[in-house]
């Protein structure tokens, strides 16, 4: 066995200057996936989670230089879900096999916390065997805690990049790596199970700032990593960055998973949008995790933080059914559950 692989297995860690190497060569990916399927194996089997994914609202007060729906985008559709509507996604979700429910949204503050606790309240009650995640950007400690009292159990909020200066040049001045590293450490110290991660081929980026990631990530013990190429959108200051690369996205998802052994690791839709496949290799290569849409049709193209987005005009039955295919092509079977952390 190759040599790092053989220490990544042995200490679950390696020095800055191997995992630079690592990533720079397409040398070790064979091994490299084989030994993150295995390592999965051990701990999930061939089984895979869903989460339906409810993207509540496309407005945002923030202005992140990479985002469709960033506040200064005058072409993006803006649209916000009614509680009825949320409600409708949830109920329809839970009839095709969902026990988790992602709110994701921009940083709107129409949902504030009373609003937005009473939504979390009416879906535990309605659902008490359903999993609610959170993914609605950065908020105060206080209002983090009142959504874990409503039954909130998870909060997703990707770091994006942990250099300081990479991170300036992602993001307008008003927003700050620290500001969004207190988020996620107030959200893990308040008990929600807590999920970070990055884009990959994000504009400025290199392998000494991935090497820092992951190191953040190290610290921080995720119990969820998100990441997925970077892709342009044509009304960003980034339109004509070059995309994010499948190859280092799937790279980055085989060390993950040996570093993080028992991480709920998502296939993301910005994979399957690279690539036809992406998110078949994406499980290939080590995640356990997949997250279909459940938001209504007719908002779907809105919410769009990228070009040419997958299964924008699917209804959720047909992506249900469509990555049950896709799942059981490669070898992997969805389980109905709420798929909690090993
Ligand atoms: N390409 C890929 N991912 C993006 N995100 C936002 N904009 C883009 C883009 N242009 C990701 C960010 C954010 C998550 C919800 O979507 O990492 O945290
Ligand atoms: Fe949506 Fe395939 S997952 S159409």
């Amino acid at each position: 066995m190759n040599v790092f692989i053989d220490k990544l297995r042995k200490e679950q860690n390696l020095t800055d200057e191997q995992i630079e190497q690592l990533l720079s060569t397409d040398e070790y990916d064979r091994e490299l996936f084989a030994s993150a399927l295995e390592i999965r194996e051990k701990y999930y089997g061939r089984q895979v989670f869903i989460r339906g994914l409810i993207e509540i609202s496309s407005f945002c007060r923030n202005d992140c230089y990479y985002c469709g729906i960033r506040r200064s985008n005058a072409n993006a559709s803006r649209y916000r879900l009614t509680a009825e509507q949320i409600m409708e996604c949830c109920r329809n979700g839970y009839g095709l096999g969902f026990r988790t429910f992602v709110l994701q949204g921009g940083e709107d503050p129409w949902f504030n916390d009373e609003r937005m606790c009473s939504i979390v309240k009416a879906i535990k009650d309605e659902y008490p065997d359903c999993a609610v995640t959170l993914s609605l950007g950065e908020r105060t400690r206080e209002s983090y805690e009142r959504l874990f009292l409503a039954g909130a159990d998870r909060y997703l909020l990707r770091h994006e990049t942990a250099d300081e200066e990479h991170y300036r040049r992602l993001h307008p001045e008003d927003m700050s790596l620290s500001s969004r590293q207190r988020c996620l450490r107030d959200l893990k110290e308040i008990g929600y199970a807590t999920g970070s991660g990055f884009m990959v081929g994000s504009p400025g980026q290199t392998i000494e700032t991935l090497v820092k990631d992951i190191r953040f990530l190290q610290e921080l013990e995720p119990d969820m990593i998100g990441i997925g190429p970077y892709l342009r959108h044509k009304d960003t200051p980034f339109r004509d960055c070059a995309n994010g690369s499948m190859e280092m996205t799937l790279r980055l998802i085989g060390l993950l998973r040996h570093l993080f052994p028992k991480a709920l690791i998502p296939s993301t839709t910005a994979l399957g949008t690279i690539h036809p496949q992406g998110r078949e290799m994406g499980m290939l290569a080590g995640a356990n995790v997949v997250m279909p849409n459940l938001s209504p049709l007719d908002v779907r193209e809105k919410y769009e933080l990228y070009d040419d987005k997958i299964c924008t005009g699917d209804e959720a039955a047909e992506c249900r059914k469509c990555l049950e295919n896709r799942m059981a092509m490669t070898g992997f079977e969805i389980v109905v559950g709420r798929g909690d952390r090993a």
